[in-house]
């Protein structure tokens, strides 16, 4: 089994930042199979040794994988000198992960958002050859009807004339629809709508894959998927 440093063990989890971990691993808060370890570039096995600190157990996870309710005027990037981030919203612990968005959503766009420093899971949620169905709930200004549902079916194409592939629309209601998409291009629900006349009031997202979004959370909530959820996404890439 692969052995890693201490340091780099408790850095992946967040616990603190390096600097302040080697403190604390020099103060002897650390211990290893029961027995306190103060050097921080000892190598220890993961997923075999007991680590402990100020006594509490810690478990090693390398990657790590939450979803959020991401609200409304709320970048899907994690830094911007000027506006708020969904990294502002998160815990400073997770922060120190190095957690990026799985793919954007909008600036005006809610919905559920997938976080994760595990970059092989986000290119495969994120890449078009994968297909992962995403499921929009969209409010509009206009009508749409069965020509619009048959033009989704057949890949709509823009105002600016790119083609996209085919889309589910299903109208549940006078302005509402829901939209389901396979791919990720700029804006593109709202792009499609529009093409069809019914520009976006509101767009919120589902679910991806099968994974749907926790409407316990609310706007700006966040927690871990377990390792179920992890798997419904991973199935749909
Ligand atoms: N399509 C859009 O137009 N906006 C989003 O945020 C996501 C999909």
């Amino acid at each position: 089994m692969a052995q890693m440093r201490l340091d780099k063990f408790l850095a992946d989890m967040g616990i603190a930042s390096r600097k302040e971990l080697k403190q604390i691993i020099k103060s002897g808060r650390v211990c290893v199979n029961g027995a306190a370890v103060t050097q921080p570039e000892f190598k220890l096995e993961a997923e075999s040794c007991t680590v402990t600190l100020d006594g509490r157990p810690l478990s090693y996870t390398r990657f790590h994988y939450y979803m959020m309710d991401k609200p409304t005027g709320i970048l899907s990037v994690t830094e911007d000198k000027k506006q708020d981030t969904v990294l502002s919203l998160v815990t400073p612990e997770m922060r120190r992960m190095g957690l990026f968005p799985v793919g954007r959503l909008d600036k005006d766009t809610s919905g559920l958002l997938l976080l994760t420093d595990d970059g092989d899971f986000a290119h495969r949620v994120i890449s078009p050859k994968s297909g992962v169905q995403k499921l929009y709930y969209a409010r509009v200004d206009g009508r749409l009807d069965e020509k619009d549902i048959a033009a989704f079916d057949g890949g709509i194409v823009l105002k600016d004339g790119t083609q996209c592939l085919p889309a589910k629309l299903e109208i549940v209601g006078e302005n509402e629809c829901f939209v389901t998409v396979m791919e990720g291009k700029y804006h593109q629900v709202r792009r499609m709508l529009a093409s069809r006349g019914a520009p976006v009031l509101e767009l919120r997202r589902l679910s991806i894959g099968a994974l749907r979004l926790d409407d316990s959370l609310g706007p700006g909530g966040f927690r871990e998927l377990d390792q179920t959820e992890i798997q419904l996404v991973y199935n749909a890439t």
